[in-house]
């Protein structure tokens, strides 16, 4: 091979990642590493890990997309904001379950709730704007804020408030802070928000004329009472929700924003620059998937008995401080008086046990280092069997 030729003195370094794309990788990808690798080496898992629930979505669902691929029409893009009749199909879903009037002309269909979220970064905020993020809660929030210029802002919640953020917080945000994101059912908590409290938090909100995203991703998933939308408290809200959790289609990529109408033009055109239109045959799913309430809430009554069954298991393990989830499929524990790095914590159970969950430093950059959380919506033998290990184990862990 011919050698390279010598570059000029005169040619400038070369370009560089963005500092924006440096945004923190989960910590709980070095647990997933070290889980194939035990996989690997033939090791058994009993995965407490992901969240992502383990059933195929409903046959209906299936039966939807293959035929719209048999039936030798085309998949080609829709309109940005997404095929008219899922937008209908889920404004209904709002009157099915909230008893709420949303027109379909409010809602987007996006790539996922993580697109959602990223659309409704940029069309509510200026490149360099504060976004309050409620913490514990999905890393994704920050790592997304960051990647398009907008600073995080650490709202620190803890047990006293069920992980939750309350009305005094926000009155006590500092000035520079344009918006607030919460979820209700949360990750990693489950824990949820009241209608009363929905209404309260809007309202402080609208005090200080500050944007509230609220993710609604695990309603459905809910165990002593169905979950409230903040789309009660008013229009002036941004929802964003999806199919992944509670319909079990996560890697189908589809979401929606319920949006203020204001905000309508801005992420029709955003989402047609961005991505065009969301996934049609997955739409088409979707669809399906808004006939299949009935089964998928078989499901969460197995999830149910899984947080039941960890619940009872918790105190046994000398693990007492944890808020017991209202929704969605984790539970999130203070194991403080075990440890102060939850990473190597994770680490040293898996090897030990072959029982995995996710550290809590990806869910709270602070406190996180002495949480753990437990995912629950697998199947019931998987649950039972971790609890089985982790009992004679943690009965085993010196106390700090
Ligand atoms: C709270 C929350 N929001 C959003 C997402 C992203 O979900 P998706 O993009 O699959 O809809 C997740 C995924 O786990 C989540 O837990």
């Amino acid at each position: 091979m011919p050698a390279a030729p010598d570059l000029p003195a005169a040619f400038a370094p070369p370009p560089q990642p963005s500092p924006r794309s440096d945004v923190e990788i989960y910590r709980m990808w070095e647990i997933y590493k070290a889980v194939n690798a035990r996989v690997k080496a033939g090791g058994e898992v009993v995965n407490l890990l992901v969240g992502e629930p383990t059933l195929p979505p409903s046959p209906k669902v299936v039966a939807a997309a293959s035929r719209a691929l048999s039936d030798g029409r085309t998949i080609g893009y829709t309109e940005a904001l997404g095929m008219p009749s899922l937008r209908e199909g889920i404004a209904q879903l709002y009157r099915r379950r909230h008893g709420l009037d949303i027109p379909a002309a409010r809602i987007a269909v996006t790539v996922g709730t993580s697109s959602g979220l990223l659309l409704a970064f940029l069309a509510a905020f200026e490149a360099g704007q504060t976004v309050a993020v409620v913490e514990p809660s999905y890393p994704a929030y920050r790592g997304t804020l960051k990647a398009v210029n907008l600073v995080p802002y650490r709202l620190g919640t803890d047990a006293a408030t069920r992980y939750q953020v309350t009305p005094a917080m926000i009155d006590a945000l500092p000035p520079e802070v344009a918006g607030v994101v919460v979820a209700s059912p949360a990750n990693p908590t489950g824990t949820m928000l009241t209608a009363a409290e929905l209404k309260a938090i809007h309202a402080a909100c609208r005090r200080r004329g500050l944007w509230l995203i609220v993710d609604e991703l695990y309603h459905g998933v809910t165990y002593d009472r169905p979950a409230d939308t903040a789309l009660a408290a008013g229009d002036d809200v941004i929802v964003i929700n999806g199919f992944s959790k509670f319909w079990g289609m996560t890697g189908w990529r589809i979401g929606w924003l319920v949006l203020p109408e204001r905000l309508v033009p801005r992420i029709e055109a955003l989402h047609g620059s961005l991505q065009i239109s969301a996934p049609t045959l997955s739409q088409i799913a979707a669809i399906a998937a808004l006939e299949t309430d009935d089964e998928m809430t078989a499901r969460v009554s197995a999830y149910a008995r899984n947080r039941d069954a960890l619940l009872a298991a918790l105190p046994r393990f000398g693990i007492t401080r944890f808020a017991p989830p209202d929704g969605a499929f984790y539970l999130y524990a203070d194991i403080g008086d075990f440890t102060d790095d939850s990473v190597a914590f994770c680490r040293r159970m898996l090897d030990e046990t072959g029982v995995v969950t996710a550290p809590g430093v990806d869910f709270d950059t602070m406190q996180g280092r002495h949480y753990l959380r437990f995912s629950f919506c697998m199947d019931e033998a998987v649950v039972a069997e971790a609890i089985r290990r982790l009992e004679s184990w943690f009965a085993a862990q010196n106390r700090r």
